[in-house]
């Protein structure tokens, strides 16, 4: 019998609470009855300042001010405007210049684009292949449209990357399915902080080649939404060469977000980009595309496409709010730093660790864990394989207490 009394259930499993947004809840009550010095809440996916406000680029937010009326009422085309789908290309790939047909299409947020790929390229029934700890929206997105996440473990015995079991996974799903979704969320994982290295992307495509017979067709979702707060962001768009001129079965789609690199979270702004060596494939993208967003949200918000389009036009503003992101991202990649160091040094074992918002602790009982640390006024968030600490909420004093907290609620 279904628990819903006039919704259908339609085969999803739909919370009462969302997970991340109800312990969030319990800790602004415990900061509203015991105040703020008394609560660490390391639960938010967002960049909070040393004093816990939201981080705002405030070279971007200039832009905002300035628009004209026309720019946030109109409606803007499906796909994006002209210029918005330029500058969202030029976001993602940086100084890098594909040689290769890529479009852009314009998402709600990186949610869309996730949404718009499964939709596009996997089938009703199909299994989506993602790794063992992943970002729990994966697994609601696919569900919500008729198809489940499958995953491979992350990490081999050894802690590299698990190139065998992702082959494994994606070779057991082929023999059953016509098409694959695979999702990679890379750099700065959410929610390990993990990013996959040279090597690692050498080692993925020679599985994927290697697995997509040519009466298959593998779609590789590189969902980038931490890439600019991984560290140099030249450096950290390294991958994307190797993915020029792929077979043409295999089809990666950049899923690129305005909402941490541009601090527009609320913004919904972001595109799918596609890369393929056939025109057509490009094409038939953007009109498969299109359709689905027609269909779901119809058309995004059209203020921030201005916003990002005025940005790159403009290469002294450019220039302003590159700046701006870098010197947060610095903040953050100091407290990341203090918290594999502490965690290193007091014995508490983390998932492998690069940079970005997260970092995750293996254990088994991580609902227990956490409820013991909720009574000291910590809270992180329980997910099957561990803990994830939103390094991003919290400063880099308290990323250095953490880790000796946390191991002495697992002892
Ligand atoms: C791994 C990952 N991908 C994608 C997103 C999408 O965010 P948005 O839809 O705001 O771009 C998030 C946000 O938390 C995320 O953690």
């Amino acid at each position: 019998m279904s628990e819903f009394i006039m919704a259908q259930q339609n085969g999803r499993n739909i919370p009462l609470e969302d997970k991340v947004f109800g312990i969030n809840r319990l800790a602004k009550e415990m900061i509203a009855e015991k105040g703020k010095e008394a609560v660490m809440n390391a639960t938010i996916g967002a960049l909070l300042s040393d004093s816990k406000d939201l981080v705002v680029l405030s070279s971007v937010v200039e832009v905002l001010k300035n628009l004209e009326p026309a720019d946030y009422a109109e409606y803007a085309p499906i796909g994006g405007t002209p210029e918005f789908r330029t500058a969202i290309k030029k976001a993602a790939f940086g100084k890098y210049k594909p040689n290769c047909f890529t479009e852009a299409v314009a998402t709600p947020g990186g949610t869309g684009a996730i949404r718009n790929a499964i939709d596009n390229y996997s089938k009703i029934g199909d299994q989506v292949l993602t790794s063992d700890w992943h970002w729990a929206n994966y697994d609601s997105v696919a569900n919500e449209m008729g198809r489940s996440v499958v995953t491979y473990n992350l990490f081999d015995g050894e802690d590299q990357f698990n190139i065998a079991g992702l082959k494994e996974r994606a070779e057991e799903l082929l023999a059953k399915q016509e098409s694959l979704v695979i999702i990679i969320n890379t750099p700065a994982h959410n929610p390990t902080g993990y990013s996959l290295t040279l090597e690692d992307w050498d080692n993925l495509l020679k599985a994927v080649k290697g697995t997509a017979t040519p009466d298959k067709k593998v779609t590789l979702v590189v969902d980038v939404a931490y890439i600019d707060f991984a560290g140099d962001p030249d450096e950290y768009r390294e991958f994307l060469p190797k993915l020029e001129n792929l077979p043409s079965n295999i089809l990666p789609i950049i899923a690129y977000s305005a909402s941490k690199t541009f601090t527009m979270y609320g913004m919904r702004c972001a595109a799918m980009i596609c890369m393929t060596p056939v025109k057509e494939i490009a094409e038939e993208f953007v009109r498969v595309c299109q359709f689905s967003s027609r269909a779901s949200w119809s058309n995004c918000t059209r203020a921030s496409m201005v916003v990002l389009s005025k940005i790159y036009e403009d290469s002294t503003l450019l220039a302003k709010v590159d700046q701006e992101r870098s010197f947060y991202c610095d903040l953050l990649l100091k407290r990341g730093r203090a918290f594999a160091e502490e965690a290193d040094k007091v014995g508490l074992r983390i998932v492998p660790f690069d940079a970005g918002f997260f970092a995750s602790i293996p254990c088994e009982n991580s609902d227990e864990i956490n409820k013991k640390l909720q009574k000291e006024g910590i809270f992180l968030i329980p997910l099957k394989k561990g803990l994830r600490v939103s390094i991003a909420s919290i400063t880099e004093k308290e990323c250095r207490e953490l880790p000796a907290k946390i191991l002495a609620a697992m002892e």
